[in-house]
């Protein structure tokens, strides 16, 4: 059984005790499940939508080429429970490919919680590529427990076999529209959306202003030159995110979480 490093709240309101799973599920929480916060829906026409990643100190999204070796113990914690908090993940065909995905299952223990609060078993896996060049035995698709989504364009040629595997849904001809896309998951019943990347999809989402939520892990290490950062691609105006909470692990790491009203 692994041992958890503690976490404990720094800010708005710190504690020195360690935050056991309910407590931490409350500081993330599920926008329609947190009475006490006014409804925070992405609109009335799209889902809600909070991206997580984890960083250095120095702002590096991987090292040696995979965001692995940035991630403790206590983000990989949070990594789960927003999996277990979500209605579907979002990622990026490219961070699907490289960091070798598996089928979005969740231990029994999430699970329970799910089936508690009335949501399906598992979240929908939402995978965003340009070219629907997505291979229809990856397992993350070929073994997925609910039929996954490819949010892509008219343009896209998808290879035989992805149709059989995942719904495809064209949003725009020659490039994918994140907006339809985010409209068509709502009209689908998925209404809070966690993004996993990668730093392009990221970079879209921020110029699209689709992002409502940032869970940011700073990792207390300085991976050097070279990397890229959580963002890439299109430039985007700038745009304020209030700080929200501040979580502290102790193996160093800040756990922080950001969103807008
Ligand atoms: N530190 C972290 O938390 C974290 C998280 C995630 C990823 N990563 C790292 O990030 C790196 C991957 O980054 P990446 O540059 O490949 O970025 P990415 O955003 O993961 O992937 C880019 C690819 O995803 C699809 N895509 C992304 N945005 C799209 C959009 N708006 N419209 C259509 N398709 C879109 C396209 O795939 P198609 O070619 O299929 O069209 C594109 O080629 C890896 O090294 C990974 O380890 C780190």
């Amino acid at each position: 059984m692994t041992v958890e490093t503690p976490i404990t709240a720094l800010w708005p309101a710190p504690s020195s005790m360690p935050l056991d799973d309910s407590a931490l599920t409350a500081c993330y929480g599920r926008t329609d499940l947190n009475s006490a916060e006014a409804p925070r829906t992405g609109g009335p026409d799209r889902s809600r939508l909070r991206v997580n990643f984890v960083t250095s100190v120095d702002g590096a999204v991987t090292v040696d080429g995979y965001s692995a070796g940035l991630s403790g113990e206590p983000d990989k914690r949070v990594f789960r429970l927003l999996r277990m908090l979500c209605d579907a993940l979002v990622v990026a065909g490219g961070t699907m490919r490289h960091e070798r995905y598996r089928p979005l299952r969740l231990d029994e223990r999430r699970r329970a919680w799910r089936r508690e609060h009335g949501l399906p078993e598992c979240p929908t896996l939402v995978v965003v590529s340009g070219s629907a060049n997505l291979d229809p035995t990856h397992p993350a698709l070929a073994d997925a427990p609910v039929r996954p989504i490819v949010l892509t364009r008219t343009a896209a040629t998808a290879p035989p076999g992805l149709a059989d595997v995942a719904d495809l849904v064209e949003c725009g001809d020659d490039r994918v529209d994140l907006a339809t896309g985010l409209a068509e998951l709502r009209r689908r019943g998925l209404d809070q959306l966690l993004c996993e990347g990668g730093p392009h999809l990221f970079g879209a989402l921020t110029a699209a202003d689709l992002v409502d939520e940032v869970c940011l892990t700073v990792a207390p290490l300085l991976a050097g030159a070279g990397p890229g950062r959580i963002t890439a691609g299109e430039p985007s105006p700038v745009r304020h995110l209030p700080l929200r909470h501040v979580l502290a692990a102790a193996d160093g790491g800040l756990l922080l979480r950001y969103a807008r009203d």
